[in-house]
């Protein structure tokens, strides 16, 4: 048993932070640090907005929750922005709590529907710990998966190999699963052509594109999801993480040709599309249009890959404010250092990138922030 009772599987920063304003943390002896990591990419407001604090606090005291057996219009209204955001005729969502959950039932749709058996994804694919999302999470088998044996048969394309996704997906494929941007990877643009390779091959053969925009998705990358960005349109997507700016929440948003084969019964679950997490989704959605997120993401990426490549930083990957910065010297060692200037990044699979995940209302003063504590660090 640990000292807090606290299962001990997770690497913890010597962090104590007490709150948050802004973009920036606060700890209890006084420090203020610079949050550009946002909690794995969901405080995508930062903290403190003032608009999601009140509307957590009308919905919680209008009704805190109700099952999906209760219809709620505001779990409609949140639908409908949601899909609207989406574009791409993504018309149909499904409400869930996690990243994991909606791709579980993403897969399962796509393996039911085409009475298929294998799944296609992508080397340094994340796409969480559960059963099926393990499966074609990318080397989980042999660090964390645990349970004996996948639910499906799973094959992993390199990156960018076309020749191989034609040999890979075939009639035997219920789906191929991809982050447009990967995430825990690295910040890895997979890129308008092998994406649109994917979705080219996944049409011959019936199969169905699943992108998986848990990470990427909901303005991250300064579109509203990366398939905008790259112009690709997928059958499924998944998001969650800034979906509710720090409420759990997910989303499951699918085409129609998917949503015609659904029936009551098909899909549950307890928490996803309560209350709280569908007035949240809703007033996100809509602060990232009318604060005009998505071209703050954009420009204040531009600057930071125009003014960022100083000190151990060698190039800016990614998109968006899902940025990696790759570093000549061990990612990890970059990281502590500016932790040690008051600055939270994060790192990756790969050992030489950090990864930002910035919140969505940076200013350029941050990235010069970020572009003075680098360029003081040993290259
Ligand atoms: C791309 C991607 N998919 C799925 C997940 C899993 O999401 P969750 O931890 O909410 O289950 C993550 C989490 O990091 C992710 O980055």
């Amino acid at each position: 048993m640990t000292a807090d009772h606290l299962a001990p599987v997770y690497a913890q920063w010597p962090l104590d932070v007490v709150d948050g304003e802004g973009v920036y943390l606060r700890t209890r002896d006084g420090r203020r640090i610079l949050d550009l990591y946002g909690g794995h990419a969901v405080a995508a407001l930062g903290y403190g907005n003032a608009r999601w604090h009140q509307v957590i606090a009308e919905q919680s005291r209008a009704l805190a929750f109700q099952s999906n057996a209760v219809p709620l219009a505001v779990r409609a209204r949140a639908a409908t922005r949601l899909a609207r955001f989406a574009g791409q005729g993504l018309d149909t969502v499904f409400f869930c709590s996690t990243g994991a959950e909606a791709n579980e039932n993403a897969l399962k749709l796509a393996l039911r529907i085409t009475g298929r058996r294998k799944v296609v994804a992508v080397q340094g694919s994340f796409h969480g710990r559960t059963a099926a999302a393990g499966a074609v999470t990318w080397g989980a088998a042999a660090k964390w998966y645990g349970f004996p044996q996948a639910p499906f048969d799973v094959e992993f394309v390199p990156r960018g190999d076309v020749d191989a996704v034609a040999r890979a997906v075939d009639t035997r494929t219920a789906a191929v699963i991809a982050e447009p941007v990967q995430g825990v990877a690295g910040a890895v643009d997979l890129g308008a052509p092998f994406l649109a390779a994917l979705r080219e091959r996944a049409a011959e053969t019936r199969a169905m594109l699943i992108l998986d925009e848990v990470q990427c998705g909901m303005g991250r990358t300064g579109f509203p999801f990366a398939a905008t960005m790259h112009g690709v349109a997928p059958d499924m997507i998944t998001t969650a993480k800034a979906l509710g700016a720090g409420f759990p929440c997910a989303a499951l948003l699918m085409a129609d040709h998917v949503a015609a084969h659904l029936k009551v019964d098909d899909l549950g679950t307890t928490f996803g599309g309560g209350p709280m997490a569908c007035a949240l989704i809703e007033a996100v959605v809509d602060i990232i249009e009318t604060q005009g997120l998505l071209a703050n993401v954009r420009r204040l990426a531009r600057q930071i890959r125009e003014t960022c490549v100083v000190g151990p930083v060698t190039d800016v990957q990614g998109a968006g404010f899902l940025t990696g910065l790759r570093t000549r010297r061990p990612a990890k060692d970059v990281q502590r250092e500016l932790m040690e200037r008051d600055i939270l990044t994060g790192t990756s699979a790969d050992p030489h990138v950090v990864r930002i995940l910035a919140p969505y209302v940076l200013g350029e003063e941050h990235v010069a922030e970020l572009r003075d504590a680098l360029a003081s660090l040993a290259a």
